[in-house]
């Protein structure tokens, strides 16, 4: 069986970007694969987060995934900081990275701009993305379009790794979808849906309620044109919805678009097909919030499984690049 691995950071509340960039795909991958998912909580100190809101979103997050469907019997979900080979391995391989491939990674271009002094864990973040992946034997990485980066650095290590010291890893493909891989924010539409940086109006939590998507999608903005058609570099407001709509029913955008001569009728559906799709999962995270010590067990469980899948590949790395073994 293929084995699948991704990761979600527990920096905010969980949104539909993320359901139908990834979350989606995670839940139809446990059923066919052997599938390995990770809340990555040290991801989330390379920028400011506050330590209380830290450890409550990282049960927050490990609920909205078990709500939208992950079944912690089937897959192995867990926190990146409860198995120490994920850091133990970054080590490894940012001793095989470059500063120069680093600091070209848009992500730490876009995240480290505005800020007076950047973390440099900012920096090798994506190494220790390629850690968390390589450490279990990926063979492929389900993920929204603004992971693509990251995952070719993960494979570039991997190449890199295996060609100086011996083949020691997987060398893992990433798995976008073809439909909602990039959630614009509705307020924002030239910039995506995001936990930490999104609008509170322009994001649609997969814990909002029908009147809170409905408010949301109805002042989405659109364009000063009426006519729907999907073209996201001209309109891009109206091109993310079509796309929304699109996640929502598996039909093709253009299909979609020529049913419609006016923005309000659009938007309505998009409500009625949100509202649908999340209203049993907003259900569940309600029910579970009042129990969160069974989705605390259950991460328990996952990471004592997640210790044993990740410490082959780590020693295997360890003996290759030359420590010497230790004991027990
Ligand atoms: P994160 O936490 O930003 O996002 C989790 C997943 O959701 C996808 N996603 C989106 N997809 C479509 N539209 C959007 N607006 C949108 N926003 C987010 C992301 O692509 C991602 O798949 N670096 C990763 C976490 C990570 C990871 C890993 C992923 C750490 N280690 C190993 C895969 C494998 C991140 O920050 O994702």
């Amino acid at each position: 069986m293929a084995r699948i691995f991704s990761g979600i950071q527990p920096s905010g509340d969980l949104h539909v970007g993320n359901y139908f960039g990834a979350v989606r795909q995670w839940v139809a991958g446990q059923a066919v694969s052997d599938a390995v998912y990770c809340i990555v909580d040290l991801h989330a100190l390379t920028l400011d987060i506050d330590p209380a809101a830290l450890r409550a979103r990282t049960v927050d997050t490990a609920i909205g995934l078990v709500a939208s469907g992950l079944d912690p019997d089937v897959c192995t979900l867990f926190v990146q900081s409860h198995v120490p080979a994920h850091t133990e391995l970054a080590w490894l391989l940012e001793c095989t990275a470059s500063y120069g491939e680093l600091r070209r990674m848009t992500q730490f271009k876009d995240k480290g701009k505005d800020q007076e002094s950047v973390r440099a864990s900012l920096l090798t973040y994506p190494v220790l993305m390629a850690a968390d992946i390589l450490l279990y034997d990926t063979d492929r990485v389900p993920v929204g379009d603004d992971q693509r980066q990251h995952i070719e650095l993960a494979r570039d290590l991997a190449i890199r790794f295996n060609s100086r010291y011996g083949d020691t890893f997987v060398v893992p493909e990433a798995a976008i979808p073809p439909r909602a891989a990039r959630v614009m924010d509705l307020q924002r539409p030239e910039n995506k849906m995001s936990k930490s940086t999104g609008t509170p109006l322009g994001t649609i939590a997969i814990a909002d309620s029908a009147d809170e998507i409905a408010k949301k999608v109805r002042r989405a903005v659109t364009d000063t044109e009426s006519d729907v058609r999907y073209d996201p570099a001209a309109k891009p407001g109206v091109a993310n919805l079509l796309e929304l709509l699109s996640a929502a029913t598996g039909e093709e955008p253009d299909t979609i678009a020529a049913r419609y001569h006016a923005y309000g009728p659009l938007k309505a559906d998009v409500v009625e097909a949100l509202v649908e799709l999340l209203t049993p999962v907003r259900a569940r995270i309600l029910e579970l919030s009042d129990d969160p010590a069974t989705v605390s067990a259950a991460l328990e469980k996952g990471a004592a499984k997640a210790g044993r899948l990740a410490s082959p590949a780590l020693d295997r790395a360890r003996a290759a690049i030359g420590l010497t073994a230790r004991a027990g």
